[in-house]
């Protein structure tokens, strides 16, 4: 399963690719908004600096315009996908772009439907919201084993990418439902590698190690 980074802070970027956990980057304006910085100078930036996917999205609701913007976004780098949102003008740019060629992300997927109207539409990425259905009383994670179940009756190649990730769990049901992808937050990244009995091992070591007198180096 490949993790992607949530994010337009490039030095959380930089922290989750040195560890090995940053497989592709995926904004929103949201986002872009909270990192204070010009969307396209930050995209340029992230595209730059990683070798995986970057997912810019198009701001406008209509099919026309979305088409000029992404044709705008693609110019900031070989590596950007551009994310669509899951509406009927979002689907048909959809078709468009990746009948050229261009991975397209479409975003906003709150049900199966919508998620096989997206793979019919050529989506490499399909970005169901997995926290955000939760806020309303839903489980997420029966949306994720819906689409893998879709997905697999009829060999659709578009990847499953589980947005609006918020905990551990999330990431843990959806490596066990066979999701492709997941896109978290950093500090949610990082929090997959904290155990108390590994810090309460470490511990003990530390402690037997220094008794010994010895040193490695
Ligand atoms: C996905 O691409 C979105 O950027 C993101 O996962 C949304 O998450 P949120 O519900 O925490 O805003």
């Amino acid at each position: 399963m490949k993790f992607f980074v949530d994010t337009a802070d490039i030095p959380e970027i930089r922290e989750l690719s040195d560890l090995g956990l940053c497989d592709g980057v995926t904004t929103n304006p949201s986002l872009i908004h909270k990192s204070g910085r010009n969307f396209l100078e930050v995209i340029k930036e992230i595209a730059g600096m990683i070798e995986g996917p970057v997912s810019a999205e198009v701001v406008a609701e209509d099919h026309a315009t979305q088409m000029r913007e992404a044709e705008k976004l693609l110019t900031l780098g070989d590596n950007i996908t551009i994310k669509v949102p899951l509406t009927l003008d979002g689907l048909k740019s959809c078709k468009a772009l990746a009948a050229n060629g261009t991975p397209v992300n479409v975003t906003l997927c709150f049900s199966a439907n919508q998620a096989l109207l997206a793979a019919k539409a050529g989506a490499a990425f399909i970005s169901p919201f997995v926290g955000r259905h939760d806020d309303v009383g839903y489980d997420g994670m029966n949306l994720i084993s819906d689409i893998r179940m879709i997905y697999d009756n009829y060999d659709f190649e578009t990847e499953i990418l589980v947005a609006s990730v918020r905990h551990p769990i999330h990431i843990l049901e959806s490596a066990k439902i066979g999701a492709d992808v997941v896109t978290a937050p950093a500090k949610v990244l990082k929090s997959l590698a904290s155990h108390h009995l590994t810090d309460k091992g470490l511990a003990a070591f530390t402690a037997d190690w220094a008794k010994t007198g010895q040193s490695i180096v």
